[in-house]
């Protein structure tokens, strides 16, 4: 038997797939030590790698903001990548090249589509309120398959909250397998027959959404969009799909610019038009190059304002209180609400369901359904709650700063929706007069969350929880 020898990780791996989330490396050992660098959606990012006993570990300089590490594992002349990064593991194959190979590699890399000429797609009324409704991502990730969507679907309908208003039904990321002969997209085992399914979904009065990218990956190296959009707008037609979320990701590589990525978003818009079905547009690319200011023209009919929100206050807190592009004429997507999830307080899931009522945000829950506890349950039954997100003029609040505290104010249509909201680790004092918000008083004054009516008075004044909002509706005084 001759034994082989493991040579070293050093050199060139290219790494298998289309457009992998990593599609290149390159290790060396220098006076330095080890150091690298890996292309990486486009972006090539240097690297530190320590030799192990069975390989290497790769750790991206942390200017480049990834914070993941990454352990390779040597077999002969393959190179086994694992990773996790939002919450997916990635496994990833790499082979052994030269440079020539990363070279000619590089330069078959699929090339950006040309970006069609931007136009401003006309307005529709598919979406006159902030969708709200449940998302397989954050509970699930790529474990999605049929039965826990149809789990999803009976449990809004059973617990009622699809008569309240949770009626999207998404499928994120991870359904996917591959294109067949004839380039359509073809679901993974995990989704056997996609048109039962939507029937399911629509014989229980829900909405069947789907996910993709832009680009020829998703954000978890499933296959994407690219170069398919018009025949993947009518598979989803065909399938009775009412909602594509279509992620960044990969696109992010091809498409650098403004430009490129209103086109790329355009070419959808175009293509879910012409598919024959209406189909709700949900563009996710992270609120780059102020979304809101063209997301409509691209056929859009909400759009993410940032990246992944966390099952974590500080996380709930940083998109909350952050700053708010105009929603222009769309729906601010703030990202799902983490209730159910299990790593907030109750009175911290009732803030960030207070917060996205003001903001009007879309309400979609991705936890499981049918686990949500009856506190929990009825926050999200909270019908006045909802009905504040929910009020067709989508107004966006007016926040003061008061001490410790903020008061933001919403234009409803039937009256005023007031927070007041603690952002803060300790309890706070708050005391305010109407006129001071300039909120006209006169009117029923009523405590959405400890439902019941207040005593008039030209003051509000009360303590507020850490991490908590007391959030009330002010009806228009008499005539
Ligand atoms: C992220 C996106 C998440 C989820 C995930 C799927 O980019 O923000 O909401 O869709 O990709 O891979």
């Amino acid at each position: 038997m001759s034994s082989q020898v493991i040579p070293g990780v050093d050199g060139h791996w290219i790494v298998r797939g289309i457009m992998p989330v990593i599609s290149r490396l390159r290790l060396s050992r220098t006076d330095e030590g080890h150091v690298g660098s890996m292309d990486m959606w486009g972006t090539t990012v240097a690297v530190r790698t320590e030799e192990t006993l069975r390989g290497v570990v790769i750790t991206p300089d942390p200017s480049s903001g990834f914070g993941f590490v990454i352990s390779g594992e040597l077999e002969h002349n393959v190179l086994r990548l694992a990773f996790t990064n939002v919450g997916v593991d990635f496994r990833l194959t790499a082979d052994r090249s030269s440079a020539e190979e990363t070279r000619k590699h590089q330069d078959r890399e699929p090339r950006p589509l040309p970006v069609p000429p931007l136009r401003d797609l006309p307005p529709d009324e598919l979406v006159r309120r902030p969708p709200m409704g449940w998302n397989s991502w954050y509970g699930l990730r790529l474990t999605v398959d049929d039965l826990s969507v149809r789990r999803a679907a009976d449990d809004l309908v059973r617990t009622g909250l699809s008569d309240a208003g949770y009626t999207y039904v998404t499928i994120d990321d991870g359904w996917q397998a591959t294109r067949d002969s004839q380039g359509a997209m073809v679901p993974n085992r995990r989704f056997p027959d996609m048109v039962a399914l939507g029937e399911h979904l629509h014989a229980r009065g829900l909405k069947f959404g789907i996910y993709s990218s832009p680009g020829p990956a998703t954000c978890a190296d499933y296959a994407g969009s690219f170069g398919h959009e018009a025949q993947d707008a009518r598979t989803y037609a065909s399938w009775g799909v009412d909602f594509l979320k279509y992620d960044w990701c990969s696109a992010a590589a091809l498409y650098p610019s403004e430009t490129g990525m209103r086109g790329a978003y355009q070419r959808m818009g175009e293509a879910l038009r012409e598919a024959g079905r209406p189909i709700v547009f949900s563009l996710c690319q992270y609120g780059l190059f102020d979304v809101a200011r063209w997301g409509r023209q691209a056929g859009g009919h909400l759009w993410r304002t940032g990246y992944d929100v966390e099952d974590t206050w500080a996380s709930i807190a940083a998109i909350g209180f952050g700053d708010h592009a105009d929603r222009g004429d769309g729906w601010n997507d703030l990202d799902m609400l983490q209730i159910g999830l299990g790593g907030l307080t109750l009175v911290e899931y009732r803030t960030q369901m207070s917060m996205w009522a003001l903001l009007s945000a879309p309400l979609i829950l991705s936890c499981d359904v049918g686990a949500l506890t009856a506190e929990e349950l009825e926050v999200l039954f909270n019908r006045d709650v909802i009905a504040i997100d929910q009020d067709p003029g989508g107004a966006a609040p007016v926040r003061r700063r008061l001490g410790a505290a903020e008061v933001w104010t919403k234009r409803l249509r039937d009256g005023v929706a007031v927070g007041i909201l603690n952002p803060g680790d300790d309890p706070v004092e708050v005391e305010f007069t109407w006129s001071e918000i300039h909120v006209e008083d006169g009117g029923i004054i009523r405590d959405l969350w400890d439902r019941r009516v207040l005593s008039p008075s030209p003051t509000w004044s009360g303590t507020v929880d850490p991490h908590g909002c007391v959030l009330l509706h002010v009806a228009p005084p008499p005539e």
